[in-house]
């Protein structure tokens, strides 16, 4: 049996039955043509396939944070994989180092820290709306923290952001650390995200507590093993708890993000 039904079976959808003359290299098939390890040293791309299926013909703006080849002039492997996959999408890349030689029809780099507010801020007014994130860039888990708290604000509406390689979040040497309760690490951000999807059923709900923008614009987290992918949404579905009202129409919206103290709740 091939990989395209190994990967059907997996997640089977209707709409992509790999039969046909329409049918089209899945993910992997493109990660293995252009070389990048989301599929390989990685087990990612069936996942992206999963949740990124149903963008595969619209028009919409997608980063991705690593380009690859580090100081060396090669890279962009996975940005060409995106843009084939992706057949109307911008394809934008963010590197520490200078990328530009991969940039082509449809895929631009920007050179610059992943914590650099200026290349982040530069990047939304050139680009516009960003409907995808991908972090696939220096894994450490402080920049990991600082990139999402300034960009998923950010993120379209119904967005999706993409962490890779959180397991640095267990690394010491990467900046992670062996405590499972490091408040410090990517991991805990994850944690926190799930906690705020639950925060209509917190106790103290009705004493002040004021959600965070995660709280209110987190609708899904899907993990999976190295990689987590967040779904951005309104997440006001309301508690069948009977200490308050079902639903809470006359719940105060958010505060704009620049006047709370972190979009998150355990800000290091
Ligand atoms: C794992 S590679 C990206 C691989 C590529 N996305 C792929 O799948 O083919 C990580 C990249 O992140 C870049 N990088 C490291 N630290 C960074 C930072 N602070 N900000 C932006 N990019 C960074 C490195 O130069 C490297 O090119």
């Amino acid at each position: 049996m091939g990989e395209r039904w190994w990967q059907w079976l997996r997640h089977p959808r209707l709409d992509s039955l790999p039969i046909g003359p329409t049918a089209r290299p899945s993910l992997t098939e493109l990660a293995q043509q252009f070389k990048t390890d989301k599929w390989g040293l990685h087990r990612y791309t069936p996942h992206y396939e999963h949740h990124f299926g149903p963008w595969r013909d619209r028009r919409f703006t997608m980063l991705e944070i690593g380009i690859g080849g580090y100081a060396r002039k090669r890279g962009g492997a996975s940005l060409r994989m995106w843009k084939a996959f992706f057949g109307d999408a911008q394809i934008v890349g963010l590197d520490i180092e200078d990328k530009s030689s991969v940039e082509e029809h449809r895929i631009r780099t920007y050179q610059g820290s992943q914590t650099d507010p200026a290349v982040l801020e530069r990047i939304l007014a050139d680009q516009g709306e960003i409907s995808i994130i991908v972090d696939d860039g220096s894994h450490r888990p402080a920049h990991v923290r600082e990139t999402f708290a300034r960009l998923f604000p950010r993120l379209a509406p119904e967005g999706l952001y993409a962490i890779e390689d959180i397991q640095t979040s267990y690394w010491p040497a990467w900046g992670g650390s062996a405590d499972l309760h490091d408040p410090a690490t990517s991991m805990a951000l994850v944690k926190d995200l799930l906690d705020g999807l639950h925060h209509e059923e917190f106790p103290f709900l009705d004493e002040g507590y004021e959600p965070t923008y995660t709280d209110l614009h987190v609708q899904a987290v899907h993990a999976y093993h190295n990689l987590v992918i967040i779904e951005k949404g309104s997440n006001r579905e309301g508690t069948n708890s009977t200490r308050t009202p079902r639903l809470r129409p006359g719940a105060p919206p958010a505060r704009p993000v620049a006047e709370q103290r972190a979009p998150y709740r355990h800000q290091p």
